[in-house]
């Protein structure tokens, strides 16, 4: 089995003239933590897109867990999406009808099976099992932002993509959504964050830059948690 995770090569987006990925090139190994930052409009959010099987690319390929997912249908891509991936968006997507178990079960519902004790475990991990039976709107932004972490990690991805998932929260907010990562990255999970925030970028093992499509920059930060070899092959 390759090692890596996700291989994008040459991956662009073509809107008319406008190139909003130019050939980018990225692997990310399994078990790796991985930050993207760049200025607005760089291609952060279209790159995330591409990889969490929400977009096609225009150009090029994107190998996710040993299969070329680039020219699956979209069917297919959802398949892909509901067994191997997290996803964190800053506009946090919560159904505005459901309460905050409800909406991590309908993750649950859509990978295999409802579990209500699992979901209120996952709750409980991001410090909200005492809101469970809160509708969204009920929550706070940081309190919402926790169950779109609950409910991307209900189902044990073997990919977590976050695109500025800190982005509307206070420290103390911040400080628990890393921590979870953290977490999910001791265990293995492959973390991909879109991030303007420099101390959430420092976090991962290795920052990407992209700038009007590419990627134009790579940093490698040794002072962040490494990947463990014994972990990651349980992955
Ligand atoms: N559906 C679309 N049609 C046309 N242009 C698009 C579309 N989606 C994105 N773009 C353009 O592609 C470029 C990259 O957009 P993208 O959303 O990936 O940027 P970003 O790096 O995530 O920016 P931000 O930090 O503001 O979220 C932008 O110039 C944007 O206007
Ligand atoms: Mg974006």
């Amino acid at each position: 089995m390759n090692d890596a995770l996700l291989e994008l090569s040459k991956v662009s987006k073509i809107y008319g003239d406008l190139h909003a990925l130019d050939e980018v090139d990225l692997t990310v190994g399994r078990g790796e933590w991985v930050s993207i930052v760049g200025p607005s409009g760089s291609g952060k959010t279209t790159m995330m897109n591409i990889i969490g099987c929400m977009d096609h690319p225009t150009s090029g390929t994107v190998v996710l867990d040993n299969r070329d997912i680039s020219e699956f249908s979209s069917f297919d891509l959802t398949q892909v999406r509901r067994e191997t991936i997290g996803l964190i968006f800053q506009q946090f997507h919560l159904i505005p009808h459901l309460t905050a178990i409800e909406n991590v079960m309908v993750s649950q519902y859509y990978h295999s099976m409802p579990d209500e004790q699992e979901a209120r475990n996952a709750l409980e991990r991001v410090g909200l099992g005492d809101r469970a039976t809160h509708l969204p709107r009920q929550l706070s932004g940081g309190e919402q932002q926790r169950v779109c972490v609950a409910r991307a990690l209900i189902n044990s991805p073997k990919i977590v993509l976050a695109d500025e998932p800190t982005g509307n929260l206070d420290a103390n907010n911040e400080h628990i959504v890393l921590d979870i990562f953290g977490e999910l990255h001791d265990e293995g999970t492959t973390l991909i964050v879109v991030t303007h925030d420099a101390t959430v970028a420092a976090k991962a093992q290795r920052e990407i830059r992209l700038d009007h499509g590419k990627v134009v920059e790579e940093i490698i930060h040794n002072d962040a948690p490494q990947v463990s070899s014994v972990l990651k092959e349980e992955k």
